[in-house]
């Protein structure tokens, strides 16, 4: 008998809980309900001659609960309702008033080039592939055929963890190379977006951190020609379908042959001269044929499989396009700047 008595007590709290109340009138018939002279938790106070003398006790004090529960419940969404800060659906509100403006925020600039490009190649097959920022000396560097003695590993230019002489942030998108050829079979063909970081002295033309996009092809019979067709396409999609390209021959530990990737950006004005140094070129991104040691080093058979890579930094291509002219801007996160790229996908 007590129990049933209790699960009612226990019901009318729920509902009090659960009670909705979005206007004056659902307050009053609230109320009512609860609080009034013939309210459920009056009845409730009646049953008390039902529970058994030794719940009486406990009976009473969750009744208690229940009628704290709903003048709580009253006073608090009566002040809400009668507040004059416009909550309530009864307190003057005008609801022909125009709305605050919704702003919408935007994509960041660097965003919008790095998913062009991953659009551009995904386009022909290649799938992203994203890995770790901290990395460990033997992906950012041994693997990549980059000696132990190379200046790049300094500290000068790396940023090496605390007290870590092998764990440090990549100094370049070529670690994921190193990450997906020792862990999938060729072929291989993907496209790596990320940051990397440098310790290099923050101007507005270089930054500690910036980001690049990698590229990877691995497979039988793949060739400099692959890799130049590849590369021209790609241009062609970024800078329109006009775009001339040039490789000229440069080194990387990791590639042999290696080569710069110029797309010839025009002379037609005094910006132009400037940024091209006179020569309309624009240099866009380093390539060349993996090198066999790295694919040795990697577990990949140099004698039957081969292939090219390429990296490029993004900065660079999103200040080209929108005509920015401190790297900075890119990372001080001011709405201001952010905002003009609103619309922009
Ligand atoms: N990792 C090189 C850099 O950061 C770019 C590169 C990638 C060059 C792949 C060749 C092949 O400058």
């Amino acid at each position: 008998m007590s129990e049933d008595v209790f699960s009612k007590v226990r019901g009318v709290l729920n509902s009090i809980y659960e009670f909705r109340i979005e206007t004056t009138d659902d307050l009053e018939f609230f109320r009512v309900r609860y609080l009034g002279t013939k309210s459920e938790v009056k009845a409730l106070f009646g049953e008390i001659k039902n529970v058994d003398n030794d719940k009486k006790k406990d009976f009473g004090i969750l009744l208690n609960e229940v009628k704290q529960a709903a003048e709580d419940k009253y006073a608090s969404v009566k002040a809400i309702l009668e507040s004059a800060d416009g909550t309530g659906l009864d307190s003057g509100l005008d609801l022909t008033a125009p709305s605050e403006p919704i702003i919408s925020g935007s994509r960041h600039p660097v965003s919008v080039i790095l998913n062009q490009i991953t659009g551009i190649f995904s386009r022909i097959g290649f799938t992203v592939a994203e890995e770790r920022e901290v990395e460990d000396d033997w992906h950012n560097f041994t693997a990549m055929n980059t000696p132990e003695d190379h200046p790049a590993r300094d500290m000068q230019d790396t940023f090496y963890l605390k007290d870590s002489l092998t764990q440090l942030l990549r100094t370049h998108t070529s670690s994921v190379q190193a990450r997906i050829m020792t862990t999938q079979k060729p072929p291989i063909r993907i496209i790596a977006p990320g940051r990397v970081y440098r310790n290099e002295t923050i101007s507005s033309r270089s930054h500690c951190q910036f980001h690049q996009v990698e590229g990877l092809y691995i497979d039988e019979g793949v060739t400099f020609a692959d890799m130049k067709q590849t590369l021209l396409y790609f241009a062609r999609e970024m800078y329109g379908p006009q775009t001339n390209i040039r490789l000229r021959p440069s080194f990387f530990p990791f590639t042999e042959p290696s080569a710069e990737m110029d797309v010839y950006w025009g002379l037609n004005n005094e910006d132009d001269y400037r940024i091209t140094k006179g020569t309309g070129w624009l240099e866009i991104l380093g390539c060349g044929m993996v090198d066999p040691n790295v694919l040795v080093n990697c577990g990949i058979d140099p004698s039957k499989y081969s292939g090219f890579a390429f990296g490029m930094g993004i900065e660079r291509q999103a200040m080209l396009r929108y005509k920015v002219t401190d790297i900075r801007q890119f990372f001080e996160n001011d709405v201001r700047f952010l905002r003009q790229f609103s619309g922009v996908i």
